[in-house]
């Protein structure tokens, strides 16, 4: 084979699969998000973070049984802490966190659960999570958000089924 060639096939062997790459990588978000109906924890409505105190359901934060196993939280975080700091739910339960801040970035991130969502002044973020197994699930910032960051947690209690 000619020189001219072998260089001609070697460029094509490294073009190809960096065209194929980023096209298929785009294929799977498109699949993804417009197929399988798969997105971010995202931002859902927004809020006034001057007003956010009177502003339903953070007027009053706290857990609420919406049906049967389903709950919905009304959570506020605000350094360095979250309201409601504790949530009791039964084993089986279906949590709907409706979450904002008062001030600064924050962060919801709970462990073995399947909660991890960026918490903005300005921005309610809405994100689900199902509780089965009984225990003590850490509800931990995980956004720095000044000198006391490391301290702002709280905890969801899944009590067992009686
Ligand atoms: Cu709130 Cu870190």
């Amino acid at each position: 084979m000619k020189r001219g060639t072998t260089i001609y096939l070697y460029e094509l062997a490294w073009i190809l699969p960096s065209i194929a790459l980023p096209v298929g990588m785009l294929v799977a978000l498109a699949v993804t998000a417009f197929g399988a109906g798969i997105h971010l924890p995202s931002e859902v409505g927004r809020v006034n973070p001057l007003h956010v105190a009177a502003t339903p359901p953070f007027d009053a934060p706290g857990v609420k049984q919406i049906a049967p196993g389903q709950y919905e939280v009304g959570m506020l975080a605000q350094i360095w802490s979250f309201t409601p700091g504790e949530i009791r739910v039964p084993a089986g339960s279906t949590v709907h966190f409706w979450v904002t801040s008062k001030d600064v970035v924050h962060g919801l991130f709970i462990p073995h659960a399947n909660v991890n969502v960026m918490v903005l002044p300005g921005q309610i973020a809405h994100v689900e999570a199902r509780f089965d197994r009984p225990g003590e699930y850490p509800m931990l910032c995980h956004e720095y958000c000044g000198i006391a960051h490391h301290t702002m947690a709280g905890k969801v209690i899944v009590e067992p089924r009686s």
